[in-house]
């Protein structure tokens, strides 16, 4: 069983949107995918509208998730944590209590273009055009982590 955690900093627009597509992509019997948010402000609540909507255009329900804040059980519970962008993943790294904990987490961008370091870019506050760009870009990565899960499982 691979466990894997997406976290960003609200949890109802990107990770909701990663955690969808990606168990989309892998088979559920083997693959445990939860999402997760470095701050606690939407704790609780459903994904936003505008990632519900772009998820259900591309055929992905997405409304069963609650969003909740990222914990230090966290790093007990998941074999890889990916963040969003560079701050969520040092608010990660923050967290964490030993080099166990720190190795488990990646820039998730990082699996489509390694070592560039590129941010998965918050949409809150923009249109619906920054939903889309952020689907396709997650969409792109959870292809390759579905990939790697199915094959070596
Ligand atoms: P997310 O987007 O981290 O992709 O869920 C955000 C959602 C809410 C806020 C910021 C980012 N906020 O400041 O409330």
């Amino acid at each position: 069983m691979t466990k894997i955690l997406m976290v960003c900093l609200g949890n109802i627009c990107r990770s909701p949107l990663a955690e969808g597509i990606l168990k989309s992509k892998v088979f559920s019997f083997k693959t445990i995918v939860d999402s997760a948010g470095t701050g606690a402000y939407h704790v609780g609540k459903l994904p936003d509208e505008r990632s519900i909507a772009v998820a259900k255009i591309n055929g992905i329900d997405i409304t069963d998730q609650k969003a909740r804040k990222f914990s230090v059980q966290d790093f007990d519970n998941f074999d890889l944590i990916y963040a969003m962008d560079t701050q969520n993943y040092r608010d990660i790294i923050a967290l964490s209590r030993n080099d166990v904990d720190k190795a488990k987490v990646y820039l998730i961008l990082n699996e489509v273009l390694p070592g560039e370091d590129l941010d998965v870019p918050d949409p809150y506050y923009g249109g619906d055009y920054g939903f889309r760009n952020v689907y396709k870009m997650l969409d792109e990565a959870c292809s390759i982590i579905a990939e790697k899960i199915n094959k070596n499982g």
